[in-house]
């Protein structure tokens, strides 16, 4: 599929991941607080149905309760990589594909910061029609298919390839085939001043992930095709490629997260792909 909108092709994900944000901010002592993702699920006319909050979720739920632990632990972590690289000095965020992210909206970014969203055009649009409030900084969206030239959309929207980035790349990499992902964090590396920052999340070993019989059992309960929206030539190590273009890169996965932020993992993991998910964190220069 060449695109999408919010309910649908890749666009679900992204109400899926703010349905899952609801569900954990509704909890006592929550990995994230997300005010604005409620809304985003009220508003959106999901085929499929979406919980907003934890007391939505039947008793012998597991999708919900994985999901919400899944995307906790990784919003907490990436959370707080941007604000550490805030704390550092750093002032041009660029998220890639962005989703419902609120991070512009709900961190305590310098109001001196501009941040970049990066998504496909009917993605950005049903966000800005939906979200009804002042973010912290100067933001701008940057509507692009990632799998074509975003450098150049990211330049006339006055990106600054001489200053430090702080770049995050959450829920992209499962989407985009090998030769997609090697060309973006080639560009992602072309476009990084030193003292530039990354954050990624990726799957160890995709192909073994998806073939897992458990994941594959969970990722159906979501009521769509979710292993349809997946590449068949899954991505590869982006920590090997960075690595390669000088970047020092170090990887944690979901179960380290858990364990980091007191949570217990699911039995197999903190993850909705098995043991495989992992969170790279990378410096430049
Ligand atoms: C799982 S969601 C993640 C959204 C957000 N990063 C988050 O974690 O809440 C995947 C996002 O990737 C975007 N995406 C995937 N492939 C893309 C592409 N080729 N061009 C632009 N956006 C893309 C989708 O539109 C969707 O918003």
């Amino acid at each position: 599929m060449q695109d999408w909108d919010i309910v649908s092709g890749i666009g679900i994900t992204a109400l899926a991941v703010a349905a899952a944000r609801a569900v954990e901010s509704s909890r006592d002592e929550p990995l994230v607080s997300d005010p604005y993702a409620v809304a985003f699920v009220e508003a959106a006319d999901s085929p499929i149905p979406l919980p907003r909050r934890a007391g939505d979720l039947p008793r012998d739920d597991d999708l919900w309760e994985r999901m919400s632990l899944f995307v906790g632990l990784r919003s907490r972590f990436f959370d707080e990589y941007l604000l550490e690289a805030m704390t550092a000095g750093v002032r041009q965020v660029v998220v890639l594909a962005a989703g419902l992210d609120a991070r512009a909206f709900r961190l305590d970014l310098p109001p001196e910061t501009t941040l970049y969203e990066v998504d496909q055009p009917r993605v950005l649009e049903f966000k800005d029609s939906v979200l009804d409030a002042q973010p912290r900084c100067e933001r701008r969206t940057v509507a692009v298919d990632l799998r074509n030239d975003w450098a150049g959309a990211l330049g006339d929207a006055g990106f600054d390839p001489e200053q430090p980035t702080a770049w995050l790349v959450e829920g992209l990499l499962p989407y985009l085939s090998r030769d997609a992902s090697a060309q973006l964090l080639d560009t992602l590396h072309t476009l990084s001043a030193p003292g530039s920052t990354v954050a990624i999340e990726y799957v160890h070993d995709p192909k073994a992930a998806l073939e897992d019989p458990a994941v594959r059992n969970l990722l159906r309960e979501f009521g769509f095709d979710y292993a349809a929206l997946l590449p068949e030539d899954p991505h590869g190590d982006p920590g090997e490629q960075l690595s390669a273009a000088g970047w020092t890169v170090s990887a944690v996965s979901g179960a380290d997260l858990a364990e980091r932020y007191g949570r217990t993992p699911l039995d197999d993991g903190a993850s909705m792909f098995g043991a495989n998910d992992r969170y790279l964190t990378g410096r430049f220069g």
